[in-house]
């Protein structure tokens, strides 16, 4: 298939990459830092775009089979668009060129951060900043989600939980309600996607992914 991934230059855009290319497929890596771009293969052409420009997604999306987004965007107090306006401009290039396959990455509710590490009168004094920071992007994400679920097209929405670094494919779950306290490597998430692109199991479904314990 000829792909094209938003957020390629991200950690889990560039895994997302690599596995795609293994899996036989070509990319067209959307980042706006091509210079940064790790990947040295013709099987991987880095354009520059900004997804928030509406004209740079319509000519980047034609002739293309599928659309991968793992477009984010870091915690902010300030309401955050960005999700969901990318998410929109893709959809409408989607549709205008005639391109179905969509798959992007939302995420489990994080208003619940995990800071069972930090002790409790610290937990006391950091959760409500922490929980701010995250809203305005939550808000974004669930603004995304809502704009795939009514294109029409042939979506799935993978959820990780929080997500860890690492480039081993653990013994994922994949799962249509969250389990417990999930936590997903990149490398699984990115594993998911490019496996989904193949087998096409959750159209217009959303995923949760859980990494296996004893590999995280
Ligand atoms: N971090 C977590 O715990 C967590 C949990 C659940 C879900 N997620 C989701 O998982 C995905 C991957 O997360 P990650 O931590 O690997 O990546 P990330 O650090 O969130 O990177 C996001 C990517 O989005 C791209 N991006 C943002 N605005 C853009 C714009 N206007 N135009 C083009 N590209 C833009 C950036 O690309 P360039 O800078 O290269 O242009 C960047 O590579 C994201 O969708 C994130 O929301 C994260």
């Amino acid at each position: 298939m000829k792909l094209v991934v938003f957020g390629a230059n991200s950690p889990t855009g560039r895994l997302v990459t690599a596995m795609a290319v293994t899996a036989g497929h070509t990319v067209t890596a959307i980042t706006r830092r091509p210079a940064d771009f790790p990947f040295f293969d013709f099987r991987v052409q880095a354009a520059a775009a900004d997804a928030m420009d509406a004209d740079a997604v319509d000519w980047v999306v034609r002739d293309h089979d599928a659309v991968v987004s793992v477009i984010g965007s870091p915690p902010s107090m300030s309401p955050v668009t960005v999700c969901s306006q990318v998410t929109y401009n893709i959809v409408k290039a989607m549709i205008n060129h005639g391109v179905r396959r969509l798959l992007c990455v939302g995420s489990v509710d994080l208003d619940a951060p995990d800071l069972s590490r930090v002790s409790l009168r610290r937990q006391r004094a950091i959760r409500p900043l922490v929980l701010a920071l995250s809203r305005a992007v939550q808000e974004d994400v669930r603004g995304m989600e809502g704009i795939v679920r009514e294109t029409g097209l042939d979506w799935t929405v993978f959820r990780p939980g929080r997500l860890l670094s690492g480039s081993h494919v653990t013994d994922y779950r994949t799962t249509v309600r969250p389990l417990p306290c999930p936590l997903t490597s990149r490398a699984d998430i990115a594993h998911a996607l490019v496996r989904e692109l193949t087998n096409g199991d959750h159209l217009g479904e959303t995923v949760f992914v859980t990494s296996a314990r004893r590999m995280r």
